[in-house]
């Protein structure tokens, strides 16, 4: 499938800690599109789950409260906000508890099925910058823009590591990188839509770039699209 709307979409994927989210939202703010981050999907089924009592390593009980919920998106400023069964849980998709899981409920190929298909409808909303892990190999293959950031892995456990200390007020940046190691190896080698780099895609290695850098970098492109 294609992003077939007139709208145009902007795919910025890329592994975690890359920057691709803080990129991604001061891009969408700059060029006045929606920011969609489809990880909050994830995360919202997965707070679903641990909201409900469902065992995440049970991907049946994961199905069929999937299947029962209600999902309902609305733009907040611009940016992609969704309810299920009526609650907003935007406050509770970086917890701890969603945090532990949400790499379990991201590899169940029905949940992808069903994110993918919601992720898609949001085309409906107007111009986006989508960001997320297989947005321009799955969800829009033909976005007119496809941007894959990438740093290396000691620059990304670094930036991780100081989210954690002003988020929670401490981290063990050894720690941080094994588990960062450890969660790319997930990503890349499920079965289901693994991280890779798309094709089309162009590659921005941002670890000795400032983030005001690489937005102005993809703002201009797709400025410069916009213009021609
Ligand atoms: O980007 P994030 O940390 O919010 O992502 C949360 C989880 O969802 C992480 O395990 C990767 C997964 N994810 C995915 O598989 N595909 C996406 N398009 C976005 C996120």
């Amino acid at each position: 499938m294609s992003n077939n709307s007139e709208f145009i979409t902007v795919a910025i994927d890329g592994p975690s800690a890359s920057g691709k989210s803080t990129v991604s939202r001061e891009a969408a703010q700059k060029l006045g599109y929606v920011y969609v981050d489809s990880g909050a999907l994830y995360r919202g089924m997965t707070w679903k789950a641990v909201r409900e009592g469902v065992d995440v390593k049970e991907p049946d009980r994961v199905i069929a409260l999937m299947e029962c919920s209600n999902w309902e998106f609305f733009l907040d400023d611009k940016v992609l906000k969704f309810t299920i069964d009526g609650e907003d849980p935007t406050a509770q998709l970086r917890s701890e508890p969603v945090r532990e899981r949400v790499s379990d409920v991201a590899v169940i190929p029905e949940v992808r099925a069903f994110m993918v298909d919601r992720l898609r409808e949001t085309a409906e909303f107007g111009d986006l910058v989508m960001e997320g892990r297989d947005i321009g190999s799955v969800v829009f293959p033909n976005a007119v823009f496809k941007f894959y950031l990438d740093a290396d892995p000691e620059e990304r456990a670094r930036r991780r590591y100081r989210e954690l200390l002003e988020t929670e007020g401490r981290g063990d940046e050894k720690q941080v990188l094994d588990s960062l190691k450890r969660r790319d190896l997930k990503d890349s080698s499920r079965k289901t839509a693994p991280l890779q780099i798309p094709l089309g895609a162009r590659v921005i290695n941002t670890t000795r770039m400032a983030i005001e850098e690489v937005v102005d970098f993809i703002v201009r492109e797709v400025k410069r699209a916009e213009g021609a």
